[in-house]
């Protein structure tokens, strides 16, 4: 187990690379079980949850190459082997192999999956998608198990607006008989790569990307090659930090469409932000204004950049009020920023954050994969040194951060943590 250390307070500049979309490359690598020839991804990021998911198509049969950003899988001979424990349960995106084994084999067998704690994350619309689609479907012993003699298309209407839904339900159904119209979909830039990809893979799919998706299944699916659209969230990471503790950073490899709720909110807080073809300059950010912000679904606020935008609310003037409509209890990182000297508390559904205040280095934990984030942030913007533990949630989904960041100046290192410090660590 290791920590993170960094020394606060340096001057960050220079450019800083966004990597493939981690919400996306959950997806699109069990997309490629559907396919009856190698499908090459170019551009994912080299994070856990991908080496898991290639772990597990492992399992199944497949023969995976993963090298500089671009995995080739061939599926040909896997199997429809049920994957109850083990590796599905770190991760959240293991739900991904439902809707894609189902819809190549008619049959899976996936332990629930596990993931970040943000509250209660139900599963609930993934299933109505498949039992209307014609499959059976049962919880025996924490296992989800999935069965249909045929899958047939559907109109399905989703009660709650879900990324994972609507995608598990593309997936099941680009091989069904007949269409399948998905209503109340979500519409995250991730769902159209997706539907990219399945498309290269010879799916009818269309209106990825708004909220009425039809799906007129084929009998096949063949290989292909694909680029991963650019990571919003890391991109968005990246200008939340260049506003909090920079001096002047482009961020490179952005597409700025997906990042206008982000922008919008950085202007309004009088952070100077300017927007190339994809690339985004955010300027060295001076007397800053408290904005409240409010999660909602694309292309609202996402909840994913919420928590990294509460530790740069500690340097704005006034008081400002986040509320996440996504996750009402995302809020874990916020007695960790108090541990550094945040004005912050919880209050319902919302957190109250008054500043400006001087962040202070701490010890702090990372409950969860964003949080982490904002712990990373609140890290360089601080006085002295910060230590970060749970760190296996932070590389769930940010690559070389260490490196990205040291090359804008950052002053940061992982340390193995002692044996007292791990005794410490798992007593709470
Ligand atoms: N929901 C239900 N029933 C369902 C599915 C979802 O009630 O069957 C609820 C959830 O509890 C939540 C809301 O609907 O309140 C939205 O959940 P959604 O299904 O959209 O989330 P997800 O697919 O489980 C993905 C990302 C999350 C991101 C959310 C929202 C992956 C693997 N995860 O989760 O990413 O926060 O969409 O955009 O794609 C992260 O990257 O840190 C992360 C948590």
């Amino acid at each position: 187990m290791e920590k993170l250390k960094i020394v606060g307070g340096r001057p960050l500049k220079g450019t800083i690379k966004v990597d493939g979309a981690k919400n996306s490359a959950v997806a699109l690598v069990p997309a490629t079980i559907l396919a009856e020839s190698p499908v090459t991804i170019d551009g994912l990021p080299d994070i856990s949850d991908i080496h898991m998911l290639s772990g597990l198509l492992e399992e199944i049969g497949g023969r995976v190459t993963f090298e500089d950003g671009r995995m080739t899988v061939d599926p040909a001979d896997m199997v429809a082997m049920p994957l109850p424990n083990g590796k599905v349960k770190k991760l959240r995106a293991s739900y991904y192999l439902m809707g894609a084994m189902l819809g190549k084999f008619k049959k899976a067998v996936i332990g629930l999956p596990g993931g970040c704690h943000l509250g209660p994350r139900p599963i609930d619309q993934h299933i109505k998608g498949f039992e209307a689609l014609g499959a059976e479907v049962t919880n025996e012993q924490g296992a989800i198990y999935l069965r249909a003699d045929e899958l047939r298309g559907a109109k399905i209407y989703l009660d709650v607006v879900s990324v994972g839904a609507t995608i598990n339900i593309m997936l099941a159904a680009v091989k069904a008989k007949g269409q399948t119209i998905i209503e109340n979909a979500a519409k995250e830039p991730e769902i159209i790569d997706v539907a990219t990809l399945l498309n290269n893979m010879g799916a009818k799919i269309k209106g990825a990307g708004t909220n009425v998706i039809r799906i007129d299944g084929v009998d096949k699916l063949d290989g292909c090659r694909h680029t991963i659209i650019p990571d919003r969230i890391e991109a968005g990471t990246f200008m939340i930090l260049a506003a909090a503790a920079g001096e002047g950073i482009v961020v490179d490899n952005v597409i700025p469409l997906h990042m206008e709720s982000l922008t919008a909110k950085l202007r309004e807080m009088n952070v100077p932000v300017e927007i190339g073809d994809d690339q985004i300059f955010v300027g060295k950010a001076e007397h800053l204004k408290a904005v409240d912000i409010k999660t909602l679904v694309y292309p609202g606020f996402p909840t994913d950049l919420q928590q990294p935008f509460t530790a740069l609310l500690t340097k704005a003037k006034g008081s400002a009020v986040v509320t996440d409509t996504i996750y009402p209890a995302r809020f874990k990182h916020v007695d960790e920023l108090r541990r550094m000297n945040a004005t912050m508390k919880v209050e319902g559904r919302s957190a109250v954050v008054s500043g400006p205040v001087k962040l202070c280095g701490a010890k702090v934990k990372a409950s969860d994969l964003r949080a982490g984030a904002a712990l990373v942030i609140a890290g360089l913007m601080a006085e002295g040194i910060t230590e970060i533990t749970g760190l296996e949630h932070i590389d769930r989904g940010y690559s070389n951060l260490v490196e990205k960041l040291s090359s804008l100046g950052a002053e940061l290192w992982r340390e193995t943590l002692s044996e007292e410090e791990q005794a410490q660590l798992k007593s709470g």
